[in-house]
């Protein structure tokens, strides 16, 4: 009788425990390695750090490949590598994103979200210049029909398509 009590009691406390451990909050991920300044009206990074020119990343904070491709160096773009950013453009992104990246394609329309019109610099949610756009090709956008493209593309190829979706967008007025 008092062994089926014990037995009673043990099975009540894995239960509490596992109750415990299945409702505790999950830990949140340490903020990213390289403390990031918010944009204020008229900040500009300095020269020579990562941010330079680059000042709307910050929009892709907590995005995955965020660190990484604060790493990489911005190739300058030049009309070949726009040409052939607009090749692969045409045949991989145009479906979503519409024949100039106007958010207008006929695929794009069934998602939700549905892809942005990538010639509106102000329209981007994740940054417009070369780096953010070079994460959002490159590693997606999570949880969106935006797929990563780190497997077809090659790092190169992803500059071109940068260099390309940048020579569509329109004057900024930001
Ligand atoms: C299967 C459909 C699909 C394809 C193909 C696709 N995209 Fe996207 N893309 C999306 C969607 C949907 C979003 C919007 C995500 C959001 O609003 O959060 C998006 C967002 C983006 C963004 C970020 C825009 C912003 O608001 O900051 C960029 C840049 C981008 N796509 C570039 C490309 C490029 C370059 C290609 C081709 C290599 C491509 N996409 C192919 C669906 C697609």
């Amino acid at each position: 009788m008092r062994q089926r009590w014990l037995e009673l009691m043990l099975v009540i406390c894995v239960v509490a425990m596992a109750t415990i451990l299945i409702k505790r909050p999950r830990v949140e991920s340490p903020p990213p390695a390289t403390p990031f300044p918010r944009l204020t009206p008229g900040w500009s990074a300095s020269p020579g750090s990562p941010f330079e020119g680059q000042e709307d990343y910050w929009k892709a904070e907590g995005q995955r490949g965020f660190q990484n491709v604060l790493r990489l160096k911005i190739p300058e773009s030049t009309p070949v590598s726009v040409e052939r950013g607009r090749k692969l453009a045409e045949a991989s992104c145009t479906p979503c994103h519409g024949p100039l990246l106007a958010g207008n394609g006929h695929f794009g329309k069934t998602l939700d979200p549905p892809p942005g019109d990538l010639t509106r610099p102000e329209a981007y949610k994740y940054g417009h210049r070369e780096r953010a756009v070079y994460r959002s090709t490159f590693y997606g956008i999570e949880g969106t029909g935006m797929a990563p493209y780190e497997n077809p593309f090659t790092i190169q190829q992803t500059w071109d398509l940068v260099h390309y979706v940048r020579s569509l967008q329109k004057p900024e007025h930001l």
